[in-house]
């Protein structure tokens, strides 16, 4: 339970309900063929994608919803592109409490839709994009007595916080490097807070780079200037203004590190190879990350003798449509020996 085992790392109270659905505590896997594939000493993949609604979002949403029922609210708001909607409807029937999701017509992977109906989400659909969403919600939570849970809510990077101290706790220090896709920019700030306070609290002797990357047709931040139209086959990152954009900047510069930019053909490929080359199948934007080490290697911009964790933020059941659009469809062959034996090649 992540608010009982960080509750000192936490803005816990007396008062705070002990909310669960057993999120938190993911498996950092040692990733040493892709490791060897990509030319780094040590890679690890912080596989985020086995919460429990299947991405990141449960460690930021059991704090904000935990402190909204603390506050008394019976109604939660989010835009999202989609997992942010999955973890809210979730945490909400968990809670008992109403949740109201806006997403981007025709640009959710099905798995998350099905998620916010599945949860009793009301899901507002809106011809536009997620930018225009969170704009729309940031209005409506001001107006009316509903509590927002994007990560513009406080809470939500506090609960993400979790990440970074189970990273640490694991390998016994931090990394050397985090390397992780940006959205709407929670994530790396929310990492960040967590490698700094763990180090202030004597629990890591060092902090790691953090390296981001955003999809190359959404990449304000690279840009140093919002993106009105944002695409990207990763739509979970698809987004041109994103909220936490200042806090970003400052955990890229704090840490040394930096934001870049990888092509949804880099991100395909790197997702690919996640699948293929460790077991580890995940959705499209959560292999940003791995995408964006391997062009900082092949252009020199990174040390290979450093020990690496990706952050593998969603699960990759989330957009199967998209997995099997990569492949030739499957022609059924005729059930018996001969015929089967025949396709083998044997
Ligand atoms: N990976 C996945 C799978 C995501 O769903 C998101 C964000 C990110 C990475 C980026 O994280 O926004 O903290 O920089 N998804 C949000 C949503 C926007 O609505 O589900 P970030």
């Amino acid at each position: 339970m992540l608010l009982e085992r960080y509750r000192a790392f936490l803005p816990m109270t007396e008062r705070t309900p002990m909310l669960t659905l057993n999120e938190g505590n993911t498996p950092l896997v040692a990733a040493p063929r892709l490791a060897a594939e990509l030319g780094v000493r040590e890679l690890f993949l912080k596989y985020e994608g086995l919460n429990p609604t299947g991405s990141f979002k449960d460690r930021g949403m059991v704090m904000a919803v935990a402190k909204a029922i603390e506050a008394g609210a019976s109604s939660i708001i989010c835009a999202s592109t989609g997992n942010t909607s999955a973890s809210a409807a979730a945490y909400a029937a968990r809670a008992g409490i109403e949740a109201i999701v806006v997403v981007p017509a025709g640009k959710i992977a099905l798995g998350k839709l099905a998620q916010a109906m599945m949860y009793g989400a009301r899901l507002l659909v809106i011809e536009g994009n997620f930018d225009q969403a969170l704009t729309t919600v940031c209005e409506l939570s001001d107006r009316f007595p509903v509590t927002l849970v994007n990560s513009v809510n406080p809470h939500r990077l506090e609960g993400q916080t979790t990440a970074a101290y189970e990273i640490c706790d694991t390998l016994g220090g931090a990394p050397d490097a985090l390397c992780l896709p940006v959205g709407n920019a929670g994530n790396i700030s929310a990492y960040w807070m967590g490698f700094k306070r763990y180090a202030d609290a004597g629990k890591s002797s060092t902090c790691p780079k953090m390296l981001g990357f955003q999809a190359a047709g959404a990449a304000p931040i690279v840009h140093g200037h919002p993106v009105e139209h944002p695409e990207t086959v990763a739509t979970a990152i698809r987004i041109g203004n994103p909220a936490s954009w200042k806090l970003a900047v400052a955990a890229r510069d704090e840490s040394g590190g930096l934001i870049d930019a990888v092509t949804d053909e880099q991100i395909i490929a790197a997702w690919r190879d996640l699948a293929r080359l460790e077991g580890v199948f995940c959705e499209p934007a959560s292999a940003a990350g791995v995408a964006g080490l391997r062009m900082l290697i092949e252009q020199g911009r990174t040390e290979r003798d450093a020990r690496y964790v990706a952050v593998i933020t969603g699960h990759g059941l989330k957009d199967p449509g998209l997995a099997v659009e990569q492949f030739a469809k499957p022609e059924p062959v005729a059930a018996d020996m001969a015929s089967i034996v025949k396709w083998l090649g044997w």
